[in-house]
């Protein structure tokens, strides 16, 4: 049921591995938010691109695939799933080692990043709808492009090596640093540090740590409302 408060965003950014899935899935339990992961935007466009054989070198053939590849929302307790052409794309695909070395080309296409734009910009209207008390939007150009007026932005970083380890820890081949330099330097809506954001160094924190400052935050701006 829709409230008559208004929605409290909170954009998480930072490089891969980060800790922005786990931290974010964690509040958003705690606060009754909806968690959209918007790295699995990227994915699940990839992954339905490769399927077709179509690369992110050629520009033209991507947007008229896009085209053909309507994006929808699912909503599955406190998460958002990007749906394309009417699919949830399960976990195992939108994690392939083809996917995680595609996404980052196909991310820099900024045709295909004004496609996901209005998309997840629309995902405050699916929380509202929903009844959830906010929003938690995870990626890397959230509290830079597309929400910068979100009540709370937040950075998250660690090490590259602590990044690495965490990634191996969970069995998965995936060039971190090189996705970290692609995102960081390409054109269009870079990784960055987002003006205003609260930076949290996570390299000797644990999970719980760094959900517990988040949630003072939350906390403290809810209650500032
Ligand atoms: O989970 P991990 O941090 O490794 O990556 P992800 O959040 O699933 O994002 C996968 C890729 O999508 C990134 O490496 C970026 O190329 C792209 N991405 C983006 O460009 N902008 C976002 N807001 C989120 C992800
Ligand atoms: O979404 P992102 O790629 O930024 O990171 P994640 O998938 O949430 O976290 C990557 C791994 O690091 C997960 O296995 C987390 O449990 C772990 N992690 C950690 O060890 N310490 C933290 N402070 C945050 C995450």
């Amino acid at each position: 049921m829709p409230s008559n408060r208004p929605l409290f965003i909170v954009a998480i950014d930072g490089g891969a591995a980060s800790g922005k899935s786990s931290t974010s899935r964690a509040l958003c339990r705690r606060f009754n938010f909806l968690h959209v992961d918007t790295g699995s935007h990227y994915r699940a466009l990839t992954a339905a691109l490769l399927a077709e054989n179509t690369g992110p070198e050629d520009t033209a053939r991507v947007v008229a695939a896009l085209a053909r590849l309507p994006v929808g929302t699912a909503v599955s307790g406190n998460e958002a799933r990007i749906t394309v052409a009417g699919r949830v794309i399960p976990d195992a695909e939108l994690r392939a080692p083809a996917v995680n070395a595609a996404v980052s080309g196909f991310a820099a296409i900024p045709e295909l990043r004004a496609a996901l734009l209005a998309y997840q910009r629309g995902q405050a209207a699916v929380a509202e709808e929903r009844g959830f008390h906010g929003l938690i939007m995870e990626g890397r150009d959230i509290g830079s492009v597309i929400f910068p007026g979100a009540q709370l932005r937040v950075f998250l970083h660690a090490d590259p090596e602590a990044r690495a380890r965490r990634r191996a820890l969970e069995g998965q081949s995936d060039s971190i640093a090189e996705r970290d330099r692609r995102d960081s330097t390409r054109t269009t809506a870079p990784l960055v540090c987002p003006d205003g954001a609260v930076s949290i160094d996570s390299t000797r924190l644990t999970l719980d740590e760094v959900v517990g400052k988040i949630a003072a935050l939350i906390g403290e701006g809810m209650t500032a409302r």
